[in-house]
């Protein structure tokens, strides 16, 4: 057990786990959906399922992770999880490469990103060379791998550095400059000419444009975002001290990421909006919109390479505790050296990163229902894997082992008592039940075939 390590304190663990919540979905991925799903109604949909759905999984997440000090297959072995409940340890570790499958590649698009700002080739504001630009670079064979693969290889360095070193130390000073930085931008955003009209559209529910596709891209978006269903939030917990009150880590937690998702959606819509560009244009709005907003700006030149950098960082404190799953198994139940799996499972990654990437390109043709590798990765991890493995942690924890872990949640602060209780009204009945109902409606290849549609 001493040979595990734990976070340095409480602060630091809250850094750590809002690292590995804080990256590309928010800032990237976030905006896009959001513009795609009509804006205002999709925002309050999420901002639901986050206090209901979302808080009440990363706590069950945390306390299976801290009262235990284990992986997740650990430990939900040792809560007596029989034969059938670890499946959702492997379960999370098979989600992990899907993830990383697509999540490598973008992130590796941020760092190109930083040198092409840098370099000046992106100051302009006409949309349509930005947008040929991104299209070109993202469809060409070798390029995109290749900074996928620098990005595998640095996510590597840093999950083979362990949980101190490693892990919190990169969070600690990097996340601070991020958020101060997208404040700005924010800022920038609003004040642009004919910007009001993206702010309405972000604010502004126009219900007509919501269905049950809305609510799931919504549910699997929070999922993302919050790293829940998979055993990141498992993992984390259990470097975490049994003597720490989770109730107000978790809830921290869950309060920054939302809060620079948000952010990220004020940061570029109203610019979406003041360009005169398609809020549901997809992938790229992030990468097309800000440079633009970099151009004509003052301290473009200087903010527009700081901010790919800030990203490229909160990608890889996102990228490290999605490897940190799969390494904390084979270090914990199968007594692998931590440097030799890190390096197989970032040489696995990165293979499984090349179709993703040259979907986008060379490959664009193969598709299967209409979708290329990396959207296909993209839609079986957000919109089926995390939401079932979710509601698969609330139910064991809801209906397996509910006396242990209300211990756990309260453990340290028995003024806690009643919050435990609506927790686990949340966690046995409706979070599962919930996730059910949106995933039966909201699947395109279900929803068709049920009686009342
Ligand atoms: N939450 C991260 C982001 O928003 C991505 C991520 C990291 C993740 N770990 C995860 C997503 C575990 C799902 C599960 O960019």
């Amino acid at each position: 057990m001493q040979a595990r390590g734990n976070w340095s304190s409480k602060f630091g663990f809250v850094m750590a786990a809002a690292g590995s919540a804080i990256g590309l979905g928010n800032i990237w991925k976030f905006p896009y959906v959001a513009g795609a799903n009509g804006g205002g109604g999709f925002l309050l949909i999420y901002l639901a399922i986050v206090a209901t759905i979302g808080f009440s999984v990363l706590m069950a997440e945390l306390v299976i992770g801290r009262s235990t000090q284990r992986n997740p297959v650990g430990a939900i072995k040792r809560l007596q999880g029989g034969k059938w409940w670890p499946l959702i340890g492997y379960a999370g570790i098979i989600t992990a490469f899907v993830i990383l499958s697509y999540y490598v590649v973008v992130a590796g698009w941020t760092l190109a990103y930083i040198f092409k700002s840098a370099s000046g080739l992106l100051a302009t504001t006409d949309d349509k060379a930005l947008g040929g630009m991104f299209t070109g670079f993202i469809s060409d064979p070798v390029e995109p791998v290749l900074w996928a693969g620098a990005f595998t290889a640095l996510t590597v360095f840093v999950v083979i550095g362990g949980v101190n070193q490693g892990l919190e130390r990169s969070s600690r000073i990097l996340m601070p400059a991020l958020f101060g930085l997208v404040v700005i931008l924010c800022i920038r955003s609003l004040t642009l000419p004919g910007a009001g009209a993206g702010w309405d559209f972000f604010t502004t529910p126009d219900w007509s444009k919501v269905t049950f596709q809305t609510v799931i891209d919504a549910l699997g978006q929070a999922f993302f975002s919050l790293s829940l269903g998979m055993g990141t939030i498992i993992t984390y917990g259990s470097y975490l001290s049994r003597d720490t009150d989770v109730v107000e880590s978790g809830f921290t937690v869950v309060s920054l990421d939302t809060l620079i998702a948000v952010m990220a959606g004020v940061m570029i819509l109203p610019a979406v909006f003041a360009f005169g560009l398609d809020p549901a244009a997809g992938p790229g709005l992030t990468f097309i919109t800000l440079p633009h907003v970099f151009a004509q700006m003052t301290g473009g030149v200087f903010f527009g390479p700081l901010f790919f950098v800030l990203l490229a960082i909160a990608a890889l404190t996102s990228a490290v505790s999605l490897l940190e799953v799969v390494t904390a198994y084979f270090v914990d139940e199968l007594g692998w050296k931590r440097k030799t799996c890190t390096i197989w499972a970032g040489v696995v990654a990165f293979l499984l990163c090349i179709p993703s990437s040259l979907s986008l390109g060379v490959w664009s043709d193969a598709t299967l229902f209409g979708k290329g590798f990396l959207d296909i990765m993209d839609f079986l991890a957000t919109n089926l894997m995390l939401p079932i493995g979710g509601m698969a942690i609330s139910l064991f924890v809801g209906w397996v082992v509910p006396k242990e872990m209300m211990d756990d949640f309260c453990s340290g602060n028995p003024k806690l008592g009643n919050l435990a209780k609506v927790w686990l009204f949340f966690v046995r009945i409706v979070s599962p039940l919930a996730i059910f109902v949106v995933l039966l409606n909201g699947l395109p290849f279900v929803a068709p075939y049920l009686p009342w549609n």
